[in-house]
C-alpha cells in the first residue's frame, strides 16, 4: 500500500477537493482505495450528512487506538472506494487539549490500514504543517501539494519548500510527489502569471503538468463531498483527476529517484 497525505501551507487551496477526486479516480481505476480524512473540520464524510457526525473516525483511533477497524472504515457505492470520516473526537484530540505527538498513533493506523490490502491511502489534512498535519506527513509515504494559481499563494512558496525540508529530515522516505496547481483560470491574467511564476520557482519534476481549472463544478460537489463525477453533468470534470492519477502513478514508479525540492 502506497500512503500519499495531501497539505498545505496555506487553507483553502483545493485539498479537500483534490483528496476526493483523485481518492474517486484511483478507485475508478480499479485499485482498492482509502480516503481518510484528517481534517478535524471534517469535510469528507459531509456527503454522508447526519450519518457522518456519529461516525467514528480517525481521530477515535488517535484516542483510542483500540477502536476496531471495522467501526472507522465506511464503504462506499464504489466497491473500490472505502472512507474514513475524521471522526467525532476531533475536537479535541485536535484542539488544546492534545497531548502532543500522535506519530505512533498515526503510524498504527496506517498499519492497520496496510493489513487490510488497500493499495492507495489518500490523506486528506487540515492547512498548516504542525500537529496532526505534520505527524500525518512523517508517516505517509508521499505527499502531494496543490497550490492555489493565485499570486499571493505563490508567495507562500519558498516557506513551502523550507517547511519541506524540515519534513524530509523527519521522514526521510518521504516521497514529495509535488506541486499540482489548482483553480487554475486560464482566460484570467493573474492566475495564469503565478502559473508560471511557481514553473520558475519549483525544479521541473516537483510540478504536476496537470493543472485542476477553476470551475464551479468542483465547488458544488465539493458542497456536498462528492467527487464531480457523482454529478450528473460532472462527467467531463472528473477526467482532469484521472491524468493527475496517471501522473501520481507514473511519479509512484520512479520514486526510487527521489526529485531534489531545493529551488534553485
Ligand atoms: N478547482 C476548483 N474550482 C472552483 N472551486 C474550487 C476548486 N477547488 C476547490 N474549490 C472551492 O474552493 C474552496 C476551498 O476548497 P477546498 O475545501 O478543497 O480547500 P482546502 O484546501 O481543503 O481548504 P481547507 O484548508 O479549509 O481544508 C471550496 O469552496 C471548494 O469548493
Ligand atoms: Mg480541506
Amino acid at each position: 500500500m502506497i500512503s500519499i497525505a495531501i497539505s498545505s501551507q496555506k487553507g483553502g487551496v483545493g485539498k479537500t477537493t483534490l483528496s476526493i477526486n483523485l481518492a474517486h479516480a484511483f478507485a475508478r481505476a480499479g485499485l482498492s482505495t482509502l480516503l481518510v480524512d484528517a481534517d478535524p473540520q471534517g469535510s469528507v464524510g459531509l456527503s454522508l450528512t447526519r450519518q457522518s457526525r456519529l461516525l467514528s473516525g480517525f481521530y477515535d483511533f488517535l484516542a483510542d487506538p483500540a477502536i476496531p477497524m471495522e467501526r472507522l472504515i465506511v464503504p462506499t457505492r464504489l466497491e473500490t472506494f472505502s472512507l474514513v470520516a475524521a471522526g467525532q473526537a476531533s475536537d479535541y484530540e485536535a484542539g488544546n487539549g492534545s497531548s502532543g505527538s500522535h506519530l505512533a498513533r498515526v503510524r498504527a493506523f496506517l498499519r492497520n490500514v496496510s493489513a487490510r490490502r488497500y493499495d492507495i491511502c489518500l490523506i486528506d489534512t487540515a492547512a498548516g504543517l504542525f500537529g496532526v498535519t505534520n505527524d500525518v506527513i512523517a508517516s505517509a509515504d508521499a505527499l502531494i501539494l496543490p497550490q492555489q494559481a493565485e499570486p499571493l499563494g505563490i508567495r507562500s512558496v519558498p516557506k513551502l519548500l523550507e517547511g519541506l525540508n524540515r519534513l524530509r529530515i523527519i521522514n526521510p522516505r518521504l516521497n514529495v510527489l509535488g506541486v499540482c496547481l489548482t483553480m487554475l483560470q486560464q482566460g484570467l491574467a493573474v492566475s495564469t502569471e503565478a502559473a508560471s511564476t511557481l514553473r520558475q520557482l519549483l525544479p521541473e519534476e516537483m510540478l504536476f503538468q496537470t493543472a485542476i481549472p477553476r470551475d464551479e463544478i468542483y465547488i458544488r460537489a465539493s458542497a456536498k463531498g462528492l467527487p464531480v463525477g457523482v454529478l450528473e453533468d460532472g462527467g467531463g470534470a472528473e477526467t482532469v483527476f484521472d491524468s493527475l492519477r496517471a501522473e501520481v502513478q507514473a511519479k509512484l514508479g520512479k520514486s526510487r529517484h527521489q526529485a531534489h525540492i531545493q529551488p534553485d
